[in-house]
């Protein structure tokens, strides 16, 4: 396998192109999902307060053997978190839960357009929690660009990440224009379509990436499988892309795309099976109060 590329981010720091994801795993199985991708060479892990595995990725980490600096961990701020204070709280949390002294990123886990004072008052915690040296990169998760306009008029730092739902049938061309022209790494959340057949909050959502002839018929060209066509789509749009998976196999095959390379008229033919249909939650509907009212009971 060659090598997972860094990615240079806006404040200096560099993040490894393909990384791990942790959405909805627990308990034991995370350790050892995480132990495997740490073992198969990825160096980034991704999870989130929400996700409620923080402690099981510190446990993988600590037992992985690999030194801490070697890693890049990202978290993510809980929505019931959100306020300075609060923020400052949630971020205490996760760092007692991961076991660690400083965090690589940081990320607001959506906008609250509802709310957005609380979404700025969370930033600037966040703002503040780097100028302290306790987190070295700050963003965003599912900010649509209007969201990023409002964050960056009223805020000192630019978004170093926009960690957004994107995938060949999901291609969201305006966000990665605004995060582009802002400075901001695209990092793709459920990169290879799986929020379209485990969650399936949008029945019109077309079901399976993996499955489109285009992909396929790349995938016996190249002799690779469909998922590591669709990873090295993304990698060839500039994007960070963090799969996920909990089969041995199919995290190390996640990571082995770097021996090979679409051509242009490939990549303009995956760019078309854009639909404009997400599989996940609109992030233009988040209401903090019904948040905070469900997470209470
Ligand atoms: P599994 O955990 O059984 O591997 P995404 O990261 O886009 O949300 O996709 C995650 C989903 O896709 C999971 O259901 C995962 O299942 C599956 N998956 C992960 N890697 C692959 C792969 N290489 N080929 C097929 N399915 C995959």
């Amino acid at each position: 396998m060659t090598s997972n590329p860094m990615i240079r981010l806006n404040d200096g720091a560099e993040m490894p192109t393909i990384g791990f994801g942790v959405l909805f795993s627990s308990g034991n199985e995370t350790i050892e999902m995480v132990k495997t991708a740490i073992g198969s060479g990825y160096r980034l892990i991704d999870t989130a307060a929400a996700y409620r595995n923080e402690e099981q990725v510190g446990e993988a980490i600590r037992q992985s053997g690999i030194d801490r600096s070697e890693l890049f961990v990202t978290t993510k701020l809980f929505l019931a978190d959100y306020g300075y204070d609060e923020a400052m709280r949630g971020f205490d949390t996760s760092m007692e839960k991961l076991g660690l002294d400083y965090l690589d990123l940081y990320l607001l886990h959506w906008p609250v357009p509802r709310n957005f004072d609380a979404t700025l008052a969370s930033w600037r915690a966040l703002e503040d929690l780097q100028a302290a040296g306790r987190i070295r990169s700050i963003g965003v998760c599912n900010f649509n660009p209007d969201h990023l306009d409002n964050l960056i008029v009223q805020s000192r730092v630019v978004p170093a990440v926009n960690q957004v739902e994107l995938n060949p049938y999901f291609t969201q061309a305006d966000v990665r224009v605004a995060n582009v022209r802002h400075g901001i790494v695209t990092q793709a959340w459920s990169p290879i379509g799986g929020v379209n057949r485990y969650w399936a909050e949008n029945p019109e959502a077309p079901r399976d990436p993996l499955s489109d002839q285009v992909v396929t018929k790349l995938a016996a060209k190249y002799r690779k499988t469909p998922a590591q066509i669709i990873l090295r789509w993304h990698v060839q749009h500039g994007n960070s892309a963090i799969p996920k998976s909990s089969n041995p196999e199919r995290i190390r095959q996640n990571i082995d795309i770097f021996d090979f390379r679409l051509t242009r008229s490939e990549m303009s033919a995956l760019d078309v099976l854009d639909t404009g249909l997400r599989g996940g939650p609109d992030p233009e509907v988040n209401d903090l109060k019904a948040i905070r009212n469900r997470t209470a009971k």
